[in-house]
């Protein structure tokens, strides 16, 4: 199949490595030239523009940081994919611009898939991410093959039509950007209830908070938050995403963003510090 990768930041490097991996015709393109070059070296062609990309190409698919970058580059894909070419949008953009973008991709007559990834870095080098489609039957049933790349069968389902998987993918990042600040607050009390730190994660790793601690308990150990895997800009975009889907009246989403401090390129786990610090 011949694939078009557009994006190839932190998580779109990795899951376009998968595509080459499994022997398809790889295009890739990003902003910033010379990003390709690892997979360049592999066997993907590294095409100037997005419309260059998009020529020819079976199956489109766009990991991008947000609604704007999508804004950007997805008009000069529709302007050069062949008619009925299936895009396959996996950059978290919020379901107001999913809508958006579907309707422009089915006025140029192709198809339009949003599919957001749940999971960072890791499960993105080994294909394991979960992927929430929103989309039609056939759409989805088209993309899968690409899908079950960078996803792990059991973790990527068709959550309703266009829209839907934007949507629940606000859902999950409300819980994580909810979940850094909890911790946080957690440390910060049990400073102030006089105990030992280390043994408090040691037991919070054994509650609810495991899975994240299992993930950030290094960076909160070392007080270093430079080893991102998701940034604290993108944690900004997405809680913005939230307030604007959802309008106010989000208690928790408002704790969440008070946390989000100004190192924007550090690792989200930088919230559970801002918080604990005070
Ligand atoms: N990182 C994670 O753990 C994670 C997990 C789940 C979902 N996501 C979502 O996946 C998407 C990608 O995340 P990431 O971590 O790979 O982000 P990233 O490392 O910041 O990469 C962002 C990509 O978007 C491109 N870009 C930004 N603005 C652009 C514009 N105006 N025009 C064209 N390209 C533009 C960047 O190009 P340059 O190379 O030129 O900067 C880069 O390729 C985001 O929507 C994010 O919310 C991330």
């Amino acid at each position: 199949m011949r694939v078009a990768f557009l994006g190839l930041g932190r998580m779109g490097v990795l899951m376009a490595g998968h595509v080459l991996s499994a022997g398809h015709d790889l295009v890739v393109w990003d902003r910033t030239p010379g990003r390709a070059s690892e997979l360049v070296a592999r066997g993907a062609r590294e095409a100037e523009t997005p419309a260059e990309a998009a020529r020819g190409a079976e199956r489109i698919a766009l990991m991008l940081f947000g609604p704007e970058s999508v804004r950007d580059v997805l008009p000069q894909v529709v302007g050069a994919a062949d008619a009925g070419t299936l895009v396959i949008d996996g950059t978290t953009i919020g379901p107001e611009a999913a809508e958006e973008f579907a309707a422009l991709v089915a006025n140029s007559g192709l198809r339009y898939v949003d599919a957001p990834v749940a999971g960072s870095t890791g499960p993105a080098a080994e294909g394991t991410l979960g992927v929430l489609v929103g989309g039609a039957q056939a759409d989805y049933d088209d993309a899968l093959p690409l899908l079950h790349l960078w996803g792990a069968p059991e973790k990527v389902r068709r959550v309703g039509e266009v829209v839907a998987g934007s949507a629940l993918k606000l859902c999950v990042n409300q819980g994580l950007g909810v979940m850094a600040a909890g911790v946080g607050e957690l440390l910060r009390l049990g400073r102030l209830l006089g105990l030992d730190r280390a043994a408090l994660l040691d037991v919070l790793g054994m509650t609810a908070y495991g899975w994240f601690l299992g993930q950030q308990r290094p960076m909160l150990d070392a007080d270093d938050f430079r080893a991102t895997t998701f940034s604290l800009d993108l944690m900004a975009k997405d809680l913005d995403l939230v307030v604007t889907a959802a309008g106010g009246d989000l208690p928790c989403l408002d704790a969440a963003r008070a946390a989000l401090g100004a190192h924007a390129g550090e690792d989200y786990a930088a919230m559970t510090a801002h918080v604990a610090d005070g």
